[in-house]
């Protein structure tokens, strides 16, 4: 990893200009670290847990490590929130801004760890109030507004763990999730405002409700929109109702190192999603390591904001748990970038609304660290600079970048537009999984690159080893984490032997990420994207498998396959081929039915972008849907060696269906 050497490379054809020098020295600004973490990394994970943490009682041994299950700090007890919170107020930093929040409409809170601390009390009391107790599961489906971090917390308080739903799922998605975590209560809003207007939820959760869900006991509803909903006298309760009835004292719990924290559900690449199990201990300190030093925070003057959405795991660990356990001073931002403020709104044709949201909110609240995804970089770049160049962006001092690989178009637009061509750039590979990052660079220590994400972070072991499980120092090979690491996964819920296949037997000893990716000549890591049938879809994971069982629920689909096809903007793009059952005629209205159907049974991120109608599907002799060739057809593609199909006319067909634009 000697980086520090490099001053001009090629990438992908084109040369890019000397490396950005770092301006300002960084928190990690020598090898030390790397150096200490390699000398031992279970003295160098037990440092960062006492050092980053506050423990009510200390652990004894850092590591259990049963391949592949593993306990972190043995023994030891504490409580999140109480990390989150309490310590921070008790230290005199009460009046610290926690949160500056902003509503989509342009309303804002601003909320101190004071405030925080006190509705999070109130509100565990009301979750102890309605019998959860520790060990219980719930489910949370809301809109990103405070209630949500407020709701996560409270849980942690009471060591009930939660499973938060992203708004954007269906009410099949949330039966699936309650059904498969026992959850005992859901916690929602009437609606939450999205691209100008109120985007409803609670319905949603009345339709799980009434399909199955069999668990639930009680709802708790947000008032965020004003919208009407239906009550469901015992069941349903208004938050600001129950809130203001409960007392503000519930005393943190102490819990083990290894106590569920919470279970976040991803896509496989089979149509069940995976209950990812994370703990308590080990989890609380990566995010916090990572979140310290990958983000360089000053935690007394940072501004920072990471523009995700708490329903993913990048919400949850760098919206949420990172920036509270490091008591610094966080934006959250309800809706989508392309909406004005509603009194900047001119009209109702949204093609005429300014699309600066994003550089607005940096430049009001001086924003030192931005946190998004290539999708949105490569959105930016389409809308471009002149709405960015309205705006003093001068405060940002780190830019980082999750969720897919990114182009070095767009890593080196977002350095010179919005990073001045000063802002270092961290590039962060992690997963649902992984809890925090893992491969990043560190600012201050690594030379970028871009479109890498460079190397593992302090304490993080990844190799790459190609077909046989034989390691690979120098080319393309499947990624693999070859050490524990403290927030990884502990399982998935109800289902060890899934865990144990999924990511332990494919390379035995190893943890298999899914992805590929390529060591260059100096060491650096490129990701080069999933490996197995799950698509990237601007940055979130949805198997194709999932797509599939979608598409074939609608009556009129007897068969179905599901490809991701490269897209500009999002990096991956749903297209789905579908064999109609006898009796129905190929028509683009059936073919726009079939793409809603989805959407309405997965909600709307699973819409394909395409369904294509077929009269067969290119498969094997074996039978085997040949993916590659209709991922070809998608991309338009010439179609390369064909001789493993079963009928070599079936493709013709797909394609010549496709040219004249039979998409539906
Ligand atoms: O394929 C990788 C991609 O996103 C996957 C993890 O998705 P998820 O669990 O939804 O978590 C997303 C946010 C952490 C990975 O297997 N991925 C994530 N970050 C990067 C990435 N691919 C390339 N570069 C990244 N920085």
């Amino acid at each position: 990893m000697s980086d520090a050497t490099i001053e001009v490379y090629e990438t992908e054809g084109r040369r890019f200009p000397p490396l950005p020098e770092f301006a300002e020295a960084s928190l990690a600004n020598d090898r030390s670290l790397y150096d200490e973490a390699d000398a031992d990394l279970e003295t160098f994970w037990a440092r960062q847990a006492r050092e980053l943490l506050t423990w009510d009682q200390d652990f004894g041994q850092v590591l259990d490590w049963q391949l592949p299950f593993a306990k972190w700090f043995i023994g030891g007890k504490l409580n999140v929130s109480y990390n989150c919170l309490d310590r921070h107020v008790e230290a005199g930093r009460g009046d610290k801004v926690a949160y500056h929040w902003e509503g989509e409409p342009g309303d804002t809170r601003t909320i101190t760890y004071a405030d925080l601390l006190d509705e999070v009390s109130r509100f565990a009391n009301v979750l102890k109030g309605m019998g959860l107790e520790q060990g219980d599961r719930i489910a949370i489906y809301m809109p990103m507004i405070p209630e949500l971090a407020i709701a996560m917390l409270a849980c942690t308080r009471i060591g009930v763990a939660h499973s938060v739903i992203f708004g954007g799922f269906s009410p099949d998605a949330i039966v699936d999730r309650c059904d498969d975590a026992s959850a005992r209560m859901i916690i929602t809003a009437d609606a939450g405002f999205r691209r100008g207007a109120p985007s409803a939820l609670k319905v949603n959760v009345d339709a799980a409700l009434d399909a199955g869900a069999a668990t639930v006991e009680n709802v708790i509803v947000v008032n965020r929109c004003d919208t009407p909903v239906e009550m469901t006298d015992g069941r349903d309760h208004w938050w600001h109702e129950v809130v203001a009835a409960a007392s503000p004292d519930c005393p943190p719990a102490p819990l083990d190192s290894e106590h569920l924290l919470y279970l976040l559900y991803t896509s496989g690449t089979t149509a069940k999603p995976k209950g990812i199990m994370h703990t308590t201990g080990g989890y609380l300190t990566q995010v916090a390591f990572t979140h310290k030093y990958v983000f360089d925070l000053k935690p007394e003057t940072d501004v920072y904001w990471c523009a995700a959405d708490i329903g993913w795991v990048t919400g949850h660990s760098y919206i949420v748990y990172g920036p509270l356990v490091n008591g610094c001073t966080s934006v959250m931002y309800e809706g989508t970038p392309d909406t004005p403020r509603e009194s900047d709104r001119v009209g109702d044709d949204r093609s005429q609304w300014s699309k600066d949201r994003l550089w607005d909110i940096i430049e009001r609240y001086g924003v030192t660290q931005l946190y998004t995804a290539p999708t949105a970089i490569r959105t930016f770049m389409k809308w471009g600079t002149a709405e960015v160049q309205r705006h003093d962006l001068s405060t940002l001092r780190v830019l980082g970048t999750v969720g897919e690989p990114i182009n070095p178009e767009a890593w080196m637009w977002y350095h010179e537009h919005i990073g001045a061509g000063q802002t270092p750039i961290v590039d962060t590979w992690w997963q649902t999984e992984t809890g925090g990052h893992m491969i990043t660079p560190m600012p201050g220590v690594t030379t970028t690159k871009p479109g890498s994400a460079c190397h593992t972070i302090p304490g993080v072991t990844a190799e790459l080893v190609d077909d046989d499980g034989k390691v690979v120092t120098n080319g393309g090979g499947y990624l693999t984490i070859s050490q524990p690491w403290p927030s990884m996964l502990r399982g998935i819920w109800g289902d060890p032997q899934r865990f144990q296949e999924t990511y332990w037997s494919r390379f035995p000893g190893r943890y298999f990420a899914g992805d590929g990716a390529r060591l260059d000549d100096d060491g650096y890591l490129w990701l080069l994207g999933r490996v197995d049938d799950v698509m990237n879809v601007s940055g979130h994971r949805i198997s194709t498998a999932e797509i599939e069982s979608g598409l074939v629920d609608h009556p009129a689909v007897a068969e179905a396959a599901v490809v991701g096809a490269s897209d500009d903007t999002t990096g991956q793009a749903i297209v789905g081929y579908v064999i109609l059952r006898g009796g129905n005629d190929a028509s683009a209205e059936l073919g726009e039915e079939i793409r809603q159907h989805v959407a309405t049974k997965l909600g709307p991120i699973a819409r394909p972008r395409s369904v294509f109608i077929v009269p067969d599907l290119p498969k094997t002799r074996s039978g085997k849907i040949m993916r590659r060739l209709l991922r070809d057809v998608a991309e338009g593609r010439g179609l390369g060696d064909t001789t493993t199909l079963a009928d070599e006319s079936v493709v013709e067909a797909i394609r010549a269906g496709a040219a004249a634009g039979d998409e539906n």
